[in-house]
């Protein structure tokens, strides 16, 4: 079953506040979307990748890919308004003989090649799969302002607790996600009209299965200033586990 993947930047990156677009802030020296690239590229599963860009960073990823030499790429797609446009839009180009989609976004520098691995045979066997790691945080429901009858009661308190989810249920979960292609494709002709905010979610509305590999707690993405913090963190500390995977020195700077 060939494998095909795409990587979303497309992106507007609001939450990170940056002067240029986020797949190409820097992180160890090199853009961010140039880190999951590499490992895409060099995975001996992906046959080919689809990257989504948008009018203000195509010119540099392309760029980017073609003096990395990374020759997986075979086409470059302008997105959409909404991450699930985006994901359409790629769709669209991807072959009929391709089995399997693989989705991820450039904004998880570090995925690791394992993981995709793995998510790729679930996704081979049950059709559909994601990464995900157990919440780790005790995560609460919250009814807020208006309408909530809230302001009246408590004042000054614009969210207020509804309820304490069980933790032993809740997954925090990741992409690269995989589906089998026409499970992918007849779940965005049927229900690509819903907003959502991950592909498994279009599936779950089919009623099919989506099975949850265990994942990575280094698997972040990158959204606000503060995860920036983080990654470069991540980076330079050695004797972290996942290092391995993460080797800008490899890669040339545009
Ligand atoms: N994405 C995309 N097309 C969109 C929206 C998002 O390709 N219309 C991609 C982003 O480039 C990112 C991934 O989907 O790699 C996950 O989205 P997110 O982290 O939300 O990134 P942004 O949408 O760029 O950030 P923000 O929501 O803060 O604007
Ligand atoms: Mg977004």
């Amino acid at each position: 079953m060939k494998v095909c993947a795409i990587l979303l930047a497309a992106g507007k990156g609001e939450r990170l506040k940056s002067r240029v677009s986020k797949a190409l802030v820097k992180l160890g020296g090199i853009p961010i979307i140039g880190h999951s690239l590499r490992v895409l590229n060099r995975h001996p599963l992906v046959k080919d990748i689809i990257i989504v860009v948008n009018p203000a960073n195509q010119k540099e990823i392309s760029s980017l890919v073609e003096k990395n030499g990374w020759k997986k790429v075979r086409l470059l797609v302008l997105g959409g308004v909404r991450r699930q446009d985006s994901v359409k839009n790629a769709l669209k180009e991807s072959g009929a003989d391709c089995g399997l989609v693989l989705v991820h976004d450039s904004a998880r520098p570090f995925v690791r090649a394992e993981d995709i691995s793995k998510v790729i045979a679930r996704a081979k066997r049950f059709g559909a799969a994601v990464l995900g790691v157990p919440v780790k945080a005790t995560v609460k429901q919250i009814k807020r302002g208006k309408g909530s009858g809230i302001r009246g009661k408590i004042k000054g308190a614009s969210f207020v607790v509804e309820k304490t989810l069980n933790r032993e249920c809740l997954w925090e979960v990741q992409t690269p996600q995989a589906f089998r292609r026409e499970i992918i494709v007849k779940a965005y002709q049927k229900f690509g009209g819903i907003n959502v905010t991950d592909d498994a979610a279009l599936i779950e509305k089919t009623g099919k299965r989506v099975v949850v590999v265990a994942g990575s707690y280094s698997n972040i993405k990158i959204t606000t200033s503060e995860d920036l913090i983080v990654a470069e963190a991540m980076l330079g500390f050695r004797g972290h586990p996942f290092s391995g995977d993460i080797n800008p020195g490899k890669m040339s700077v545009p």
